[in-house]
């Protein structure tokens, strides 16, 4: 089997039904169910006997001795994170905590469990690290993309603090030879993407007749990447990828965040017109910007084509229409993560920006 961490979250989730449709081998789940973390994400694998969820903290290192132990799996993804950026600026000591001291507790339990292995179990062992393209900092507009060989220049507390986690990673390799992988991806997009991001934010609070917060001029620009596509390439590294490389992976799809909120807004007017036949787009506000906003990322993902043979799947263009819809049939798991504690985050997140 195979175990999966933070697989309640946005891409673990996908990661982990796209796994159990596509396999039969077993998959233990380690989930510490953040705000993030949601099991109605995995509801259709209730009573599915392949999927084994234990709620527990990836830096409790009794338990994750115990289930290495139990378990034996012949693999680690290490998808575990806190993941948003405005809330390592409002109080970055989670991101410290599971992202780089969590990574550090669950490295040195996989060490003593990999070490105490059979020879050939040992040599197909794998522990992947799923990472960002953060870690690389912000490029010009004419630069070129970020290749794998691009320093590490990361500047909000939560891209600093994955790239503590990968550097811890890759030490762990360097030093004491654990056979690990890293896959730095960009934006991701798609079913179960928590509305604190922009893409769901955008669709929620539209249907919603809310505003469309714009952070400064809405000129930066993200690459973006359908979330089914990142979890086949994560299957792909972890089939075929070389122990101690490390994987960028992306959609070939640069856009500025204006862009992404007018696509969103137009494919709204035509699935879902507003009752009084205005377009969404007039919702529309700028408000304050982040602070330390890093203003462009792109990826350079010709290695993983080239050395693993993947690609993305999806265009934009359809990766953003499914989204949408999704979006439109789950209103009920929208009106779910609503949460009172949801609310406080938009409050305190959104209260202070001037518009
Ligand atoms: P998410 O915030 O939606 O989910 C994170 C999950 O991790 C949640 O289920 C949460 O409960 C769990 N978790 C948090 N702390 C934990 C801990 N200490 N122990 C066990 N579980 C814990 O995040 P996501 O967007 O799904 O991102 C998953 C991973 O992919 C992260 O490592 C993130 O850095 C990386 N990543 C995300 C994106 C993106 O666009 N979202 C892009 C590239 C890489
Ligand atoms: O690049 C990969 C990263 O993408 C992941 O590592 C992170 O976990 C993930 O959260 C995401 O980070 P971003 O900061 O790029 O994503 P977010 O959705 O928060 O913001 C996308 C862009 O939209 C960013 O430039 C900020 C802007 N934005 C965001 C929000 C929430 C707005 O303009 N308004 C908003 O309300």
């Amino acid at each position: 089997m195979i175990l999966v961490t933070g697989g309640a979250g946005f891409i673990g989730a996908n990661f982990v039904l796209d796994w159990l449709a596509q396999s039969d081998e077993a998959l233990l789940n380690l989930d510490k169910l953040s705000y993030a973390g949601n099991r109605e994400n995995l509801a259709s694998l209730t009573n599915d006997p392949r999927h084994l969820f234990v709620h527990g903290d990836i830096g409790d290192s009794e338990l994750t001795d115990r289930l290495l132990a139990q378990y034996q799996p012949r693999a680690i993804l290490n998808f575990a994170a806190e993941s948003h950026v405005d809330r390592s600026i409002h109080g970055p000591e989670d991101f410290i905590q599971t992202n780089i001291v969590g990574t550090f507790h669950l490295l040195e339990a996989v060490r003593a469990y990999w070490n105490g292995l059979p020879d050939e179990a040992r040599r197909g062992f794998r522990f992947l690290q799923v990472s960002t393209d953060e870690v690389y900092g912000s490029l010009s507009r004419d630069e070129p993309a970020f290749s794998e060989t691009h320093r590490y220049e990361p500047n909000s507390p939560y891209s600093a603090s994955k790239a503590a986690s990968d550097h811890l990673v890759r030490a762990y390799h360097h030093t004491y030879g654990l056979p690990v992988l890293t896959t730095n991806c960009s934006n991701n997009y798609g079913p179960y993407h928590f509305p604190e991001k922009l893409i769901p934010l955008i669709i929620v609070n539209a249907l919603a007749g809310k505003p469309l917060p714009i952070y400064g001029d809405g000129q930066q620009i993200r690459d973006w990447l359908y979330v089914k596509d990142h979890c086949s390439a994560i299957r792909r590294v972890l089939d075929a990828g070389r122990p101690g490389e490390t994987y960028n992976i992306g959609g070939w799809n640069e856009k500025t965040n204006l862009d992404i909120v007018h696509t969103v807004c137009a494919l709204l007017d035509e699935i879902s017109p507003r009752a009084d036949g205005k377009p969404y787009h007039e919702q529309i506000r700028y408000v304050t910007d982040r602070p330390g906003h890093d203003r462009r990322y792109a990826i350079d993902a010709r290695k993983i084509e080239r050395e693993l043979g993947w690609k993305p799947a999806e265009t934009f263009d359809t990766g953003i229409r499914k989204t949408v819809q999704w979006y439109l049939q789950n209103q009920d798991w929208v009106r779910h993560v609503q949460s009172g504690a949801y609310r406080d985050w938009v409050e305190k997140n959104y209260g202070e920006r001037q518009p």
